[in-house]
């Protein structure tokens, strides 16, 4: 088969289209034919080795957490032939034509769910999930969402407004046309504090949900109301931003943290949320953001894109 492999760590063109064995599925796993496999920004700094996100893997690795395609070997012979989708987790091996996974990790899709759709909630709408329950949102809140238009930001937003929140998304130019929310605003122009506040007419936002951090996530944090509630779930831009305990007596706020330490510790583990965004998106309460898929051959295009801030929505490879 085909597959992405991985020898060093670097920029993207560490990523080489190569042939290698099919492999050959345990006693517990079963083998994926994949249709669609999830990319992620986090993927992009593993493979540049930094050692400010998950645990590096061994290489040399075949990359990718996440899977969907239809089933084609298993020891359970009952799998064999149906739709899935699978988080491959800290085991990697997505960005191939074939992946094994546990059974356990196994979900079932509706026909109507697509792969796309699915590789967009297992894992992106999992964290979605995480970020939801801390920040608990009801109809009295004006949720702040910076990368508006990306994949966690698009449901995110979706969930708002579902908890008939007001919603504000920020976004780069291009991606504007695709932000999903009451007021759309382009955070690459500088007054654009200003028009977040013209267009809320006096009411300051009561959420921030915030993973793209650096400078403009410090500005979207400077904009919360007395009392507002921040969740923290990443740094896109490069870095987390500067946060001191003087600031949060100084606004009245509330910070947490949706991902790390905690979401590993939930209670029964994450399978729970990943069924329950699967659920979402299989009622159509939640519709995914997805781009057009990048060819696997052409992963480390789609990894420059990703950094360059080129994608739209949750990024996805076809093998
Ligand atoms: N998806 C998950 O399951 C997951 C899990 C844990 C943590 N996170 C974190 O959550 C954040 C959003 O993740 P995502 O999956 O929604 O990613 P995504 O689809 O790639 O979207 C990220 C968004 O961040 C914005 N951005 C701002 N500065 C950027 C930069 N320097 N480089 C790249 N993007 C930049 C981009 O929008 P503009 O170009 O419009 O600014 C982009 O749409 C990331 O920090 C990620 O690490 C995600």
């Amino acid at each position: 088969m085909k597959a992405i492999r991985q020898y060093e760590f670097g920029a993207a063109d560490v990523l080489r289209h190569e042939d290698v064995p099919d492999p050959v599925p345990g006693p517990d796993q079963a083998r994926i034919r994949v249709a669609v496999a999830g990319m992620h920004l986090v993927d992009t700094t593993i493979r540049r080795g930094s050692a400010e996100g998950p645990p590096l893997p061994a290489l040399p690795v075949t990359p990718g957490r996440e899977v969907a395609g239809v089933v084609d070997a298993a020891a359970d012979p009952s799998w064999v032939g149906r739709r899935v989708v699978a988080h491959l987790g800290q085991a990697n091996g997505g960005y191939a034509e074939l992946a094994v996974a546990p059974v356990t990790s196994l979900h079932a899709l509706p026909d109507h769910l697509s792969y796309e759709a699915a590789v967009a909630l297992v894992g992106t709408g999992r964290t979605a999930l995480a970020v939801l329950e801390l920040a608990a949102l009801g109809p009295s809140d004006v949720v702040l969402v910076p990368g508006a238009a990306g994949g966690l930001g698009s449901l995110l937003l979706q969930a708002a407004r579902r908890a008939g929140a007001v919603t504000v998304g920020l976004a780069g130019p291009a991606k504007l046309p695709h932000v999903d929310a009451d007021v759309a605003v382009d955070y690459s122009v500088p007054s654009w504090p200003d028009e977040v506040r013209a267009a809320l007419a006096g009411r300051a936002p009561t959420v921030l949900l915030d993973g793209v951090g650096g400078a403009l996530g410090r500005t979207a944090f400077e904009l919360v109301g007395t009392g507002g509630r921040v969740v923290l779930f990443g740094w896109a831009a490069g870095a987390p931003f500067e946060l001191s305990v003087w600031d949060l007596y100084r606004q009245g706020l509330t910070v947490s943290c949706a991902i790390g330490p905690r979401i590993f510790a939930r209670p029964g583990g994450l399978r729970g949320w990943e069924e329950e965004a699967l659920a979402l998106g299989a009622s159509g309460a939640w519709r995914p953001l997805v781009g057009p898929a990048y060819p696997l051959s052409d992963a480390a295009g789609a990894h420059r894109a990703m950094e360059e801030r080129r994608t739209v929505g949750k990024a996805v490879l076809a093998p």
